[in-house]
Order: structure tokens, then C-alpha cells, then sequence
């Protein structure tokens, strides 16, 4: 990128120009996405981002559950920050969430600032007056921590950032397998792709609203969203054009009760893996489950996807259970994930 000027540029900026970048507009999204990564990836060994045909997939198409607005913050015509705003538009409407990016070089001069203003300007005008962004932190520094906090966030939930090098070794998949046989004597894994299979899709739906209203979310001012056979197609379909996913569930083999699943993402073209949701209904918890079908789709992983090297995921600091089954797999903690979340005064 032509930076080179800015080696000679004083601490004090003269001038910071916001655009609202046009999806359509390759070039202007391309420079947002350099732009977002070039941020992401300073100080953050083990950072995690989309590839530009995700963020390219996911603001070119109509979304009716969420709108997104992407700013680029200028100077001198080159663009050196970003910001994306997100409105919830069926939910939460009481909320925004943002996130802001600045280009390392050009880092406290008021451009994390200005980006901030417009997004709040722009949060406010929606009838907004709630917002949370994410923020990382590794060992004890964080950039985005200390400028969330200097703009009045308080942290509201904190995850651990987990990664696990793949493939584990053949002792530590037998391991897991022992430790997850007792939930086989009753319970059959059936597993699925992008799309969930008619038969399952209602089950499936009542599953994901139950981990919505479970999942420990701190003291984040967040309603659960109620997931619908609408929703779960429409984000199936949108999900599809940038990640394939492998769902495993469990089924009581007595009555055909579906009694949990678990969601991994992985994205096209890429080398890792997302283990997203774990849920074991409560009424079936205490077998190891939750075990059971981590590790079905990790082997799927190992046999159909072995150019993958990595798996991702995020645990929240109070779950002793989920913290202890990632620990059996092998996880180890990289980064803590902070929900920054700031509200108006009433
Ligand atoms: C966080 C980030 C956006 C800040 O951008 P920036 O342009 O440097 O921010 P500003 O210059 O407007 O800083 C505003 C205030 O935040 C605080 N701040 C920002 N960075 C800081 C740091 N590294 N250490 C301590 N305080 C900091 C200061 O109070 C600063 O005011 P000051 O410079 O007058 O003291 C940038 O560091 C970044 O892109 N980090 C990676 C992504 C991220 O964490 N984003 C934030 C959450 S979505």
C-alpha cells in the first residue's frame, strides 16, 4: 500500500474524511477489506478474519434479518480506517454493533475517534441507543480494549479464544472416542451439510432458539433471537456462498428425540476451521454428548477436508463444561474476546 508519506506525517491529523463505501463497488471494497486486515492482524498471532469473498458475500446480498453500513475513513484521499455498522432489523432493536479497524501506522490521531462518531451519529438517527463491538486481547495488551474503554464501553462478556493444530494425534482421537462411548449406548450422531434435511429442520430450529436463550452471554444487554424455519433457510442459503458447514445431531434411539447438535464452518478456500455452537438439551445433558458430536464432525474434518491445519472457537470464561470438553481435544487458549457495550443515557 502507498504509505510512504506518512512516515513524515505529524502526530496531529489535519484532516480525517468518512464514505460510506457502495458494496457494488469492487475497488472501494477492496480497499476496505486490505484496509479491516491490515488492522486485524497487528499484534494478533492467532487473529481469525473473513476473506474478502465472505465480506464481499455478506453486504452484496439482501440480508432481512440485518443491514449493514461500511465507512472508510480517508486522509489525503488514501483510505487508512474503516468501520462497519450493523443494525439488527427483525430483534434487538435497541442495539447496534460495530467494529472499528485503524491501519497500524496511522493509530492515535483521532481516526478510531472520528469513525466512532459517524457510526454513533448514524446508530442514534436508527433509534439505536445500545452498542456493542468485540474487541481482542493477547497476554495484556489491547489496542481496541483501551480505546473502547477511553470512549465510556464497559466490558460485558468475556470468551476465550481457543485454537486447536490439527490433525491431532491418533492417541488423543482414541482418547476422545472412549470418553465419548457411554452417550453411544443411546443416542445415534445423523449429520448433514449446508442444508438440514427437511425431517429434522423443525427440531433443528427449536434447538438453536434453545441455545440462543442458553448460551452465557455475561452481562450483555442482548435479547435471544427466536430461530424460524424462515430463518434457518435464509441464513442456510447465505452462509453457503462463503463457508461449507458440517452439522452433527444426536437422537435418542429410543423415541427419536433430538437431543443436540453441534455447527462447524469452514470457509472456502481457506486452511481453518470455526467450531461454532455446541448444545446438549437439558434434559440430556450428563452423558457426554457434547463430546460425541465435536468429535464426529472433527473426523469428518480429518477424512473430507485434510488440507484443513486449524480449528477455531470461542468459549465464554464461566463455562467450566465446554471449557473442560475443548480442553480433552486439545484446545489451547490464544486470545480473550471482550464484548465492549456502551448505552446512551436515558
Ligand atoms: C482500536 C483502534 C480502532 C483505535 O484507533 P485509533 O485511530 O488509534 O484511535 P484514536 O486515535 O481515535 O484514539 C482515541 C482514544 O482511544 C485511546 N486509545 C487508543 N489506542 C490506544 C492504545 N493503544 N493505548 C491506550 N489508549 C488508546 C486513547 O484514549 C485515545 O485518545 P488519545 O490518543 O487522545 O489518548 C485501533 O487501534 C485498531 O484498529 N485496533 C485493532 C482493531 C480493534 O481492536 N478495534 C476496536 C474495536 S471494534
Amino acid at each position: 500500500m502507498a504509505w510512504g508519506w506518512v512516515a513524515g506525517m505529524s502526530k496531529a491529523l489535519a484532516h480525517v474524511e468518512i464514505v460510506e463505501v457502495d458494496p457494488k463497488d469492487d475497488a472501494a471494497l477492496r480497499e476496505f477489506h486490505e484496509v479491516e486486515q491490515s488492522a486485524i492482524v497487528e499484534d494478533r498471532p492467532d487473529q481469525l478474519s473473513r476473506s474478502f469473498d465472505a465480506l464481499a458475500n455478506s453486504v452484496r446480498h439482501p440480508n432481512p434479518y440485518r443491514s449493514s453500513t461500511l465507512l472508510t475513513a480517508l486522509v489525503d484521499g488514501a483510505v487508512v480506517g474503516t468501520a462497519q455498522l450493523d443494525l439488527e432489523l427483525q430483534d434487538n432493536q435497541h442495539l447496534a454493533g460495530s467494529e472499528i479497524n485503524v491501519a497500524p501506522v496511522f493509530r492515535r490521531r483521532g481516526i478510531g475517534r472520528a469513525l466512532h462518531d459517524e457510526v454513533t451519529t448514524r446508530r442514534r438517527a436508527a433509534g439505536r441507543p445500545s452498542i456493542i463491538g468485540e474487541v481482542y486481547v493477547v497476554g495484556d495488551s489491547s489496542a481496541g480494549f483501551e480505546f473502547a474503554t477511553a470512549l465510556g464501553y464497559r466490558s460485558a462478556h468475556v470468551e476465550a479464544h481457543l485454537v486447536l493444530d490439527l490433525p491431532p494425534s491418533v492417541e488423543a482421537l482414541d482418547a476422545l472416542a472412549a470418553r465419548a462411548e457411554p452417550a453411544l449406548a443411546s443416542y445415534e450422531i445423523v449429520t448433514w451439510g449446508d442444508r438440514s434435511p427437511d425431517e429434522y429442520a423443525e427440531a433443528y430450529c427449536a434447538m438453536k432458539t434453545q441455545m440462543a436463550d442458553d448460551v452465557p452471554t455475561g452481562e450483555l444487554d442482548h435479547e435471544p433471537i427466536v430461530v424460524d424455519l424462515d430463518r434457518l433457510r435464509t441464513t442456510e442459503e447465505r452462509t453457503a456462498r462463503s463457508y461449507h458447514q458440517l452439522i452433527a445431531a444426536a437422537r435418542r434411539t429410543s423415541d427419536g428425540t433430538m437431543s443436540g447438535y453441534s455447527q462447524m464452518f469452514l470457509p472456502h478456500g481457506e486452511g481453518h476451521v470455526i467450531q461454532d455452537d455446541t448444545l446438549v438439551m437439558p434434559d440430556h445433558r450428563g452423558h457426554r454428548l457434547g463430546t460425541a458430536l465435536k468429535l464426529a464432525n472433527l473426523r469428518a474434518v480429518l477424512d473430507e477436508h485434510p488440507e484443513r491445519q486449524r480449528v477455531h472457537t470461542w468459549t465464554a470464561l464461566g463455562n467450566e463444561a465446554m471449557l473442560r470438553t475443548n480442553a480433552d481435544f486439545g484446545f489451547r487458549q490464544a486470545e480473550l474476546m471482550h464484548e465492549m457495550q456502551l448505552e446512551d443515557p436515558r
